[in-house]
């Protein structure tokens, strides 16, 4: 497996040709990064003053709801958020024409969930082991679990001073499962409806969600499996644009400052080749149904 994928696509509402289609689907679906280096998204108008450490919040990220198009995590005032917005709107839709052109047979299941826009430096934050994305995981939530469908994400990096957002990218899922999965308890019984009438999760965490965030823990709180997995490292230069899997491609993010990032959900159903996905992996090795 390749870890990293390049196509050369310039345009983010062009059409792509039949044999950029398969290849993205392929990358993606073998948990490869697919890299876009010369698909940037470029700030317009005022938006570049957004690129400032006063836009941080409490949390890493802010982000849009686009169920209700709310801006959450920043205290900035109206002016800003409305900027926020838009900016946050722009990226949304301009995501949307991209997958549309490159992946038309998800079109009809992809589903778009929040885009956030990552103002803070990663590099030197205090965090818990288990939020600390500069330690090599699959992503996986404990409030929001997933049943299985599949979390896409495309990145950009808008650092306006040079900076790259450096990566690390490790093991294929298959692995880190074959690796995890023995050492992980199985859920406990009546622990996944208690969870959600007490609104710990916004749904139920089916076993798959429960093997997922066991993984995810697992990988980040081994030290000597972080520095012994063979990996790569990867500079993402501003004006480049990433799709990857992040439940699937094992991935760290090192150092960099001012990213945008939208999320899309697939049903594995909507994969071409369902096998591949995480839940499909899970279930093969324990032999059993996981959501
Ligand atoms: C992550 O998903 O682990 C963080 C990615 C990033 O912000 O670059
Ligand atoms: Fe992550």
């Amino acid at each position: 497996m390749n870890p990293i994928t390049r196509l050369s696509l310039d345009r983010w509402d062009a059409p792509a040709d039949a044999a950029e289609q398969a290849l993205a689907v392929d990358a993606l679906e073998q948990g490869s990064v697919l890299l876009l280096p010369a698909l940037p998204f470029v700030l317009q108008g005022d938006e570049a003053r957004l690129l400032s450490p006063a836009l941080e919040g409490k949390g890493k990220n802010v982000s849009l709801d686009p169920a209700t198009g709310r801006v959450r995590g920043t205290e900035v005032g109206a002016d800003e958020q409305r900027l926020l917005q838009g900016l946050l709107q722009r990226y949304a839709a301009a995501t949307r024409a991209l997958l549309q052109h490159l992946l038309p047979g998800y079109a009809p299941a992809l589903q778009q969930a929040r885009t956030s826009f990552r103002p803070a430096e990663i590099a030197g934050r205090t965090i818990s082991w288990r939020k600390d994305d500069t330690r090599l995981h699959v992503d996986s939530f404990p409030s929001s679990p997933t049943q299985g469908t599949r979390i896409l994400r495309v990145f950009s990096n808008v650092n306006p001073g040079g900076q790259p957002r450096v990566w690390r990218l490790g093991a294929p899922f298959e692995d880190v499962a074959r690796r995890f999965l023995p050492g992980l308890r199985p859920p406990a019984p009546g622990s996944s409806a208690l969870m959600h009438w007490l609104h710990i999760t916004k749904r139920r965490r089916s076993a798959y969600d429960h093997y997922m965030l066991g993984l995810h823990d697992a990988m980040k709180a081994d030290a000597d499996y972080q520095a012994r997995v063979p990996q790569v490292t990867h500079a993402f230069e501003p004006g480049c644009t990433w799709l990857v899997y992040t439940d699937q491609a094992s991935h760290a993010a090192m150092r960099g400052q001012y990213a945008l990032e939208q999320t899309w959900h697939l049903p594995v159903a909507g994969m071409h080749e369902p096998a591949r996905s995480p839940l499909r992996v899970l279930e093969r090795l324990t032999g059993r149904a996981l959501a």
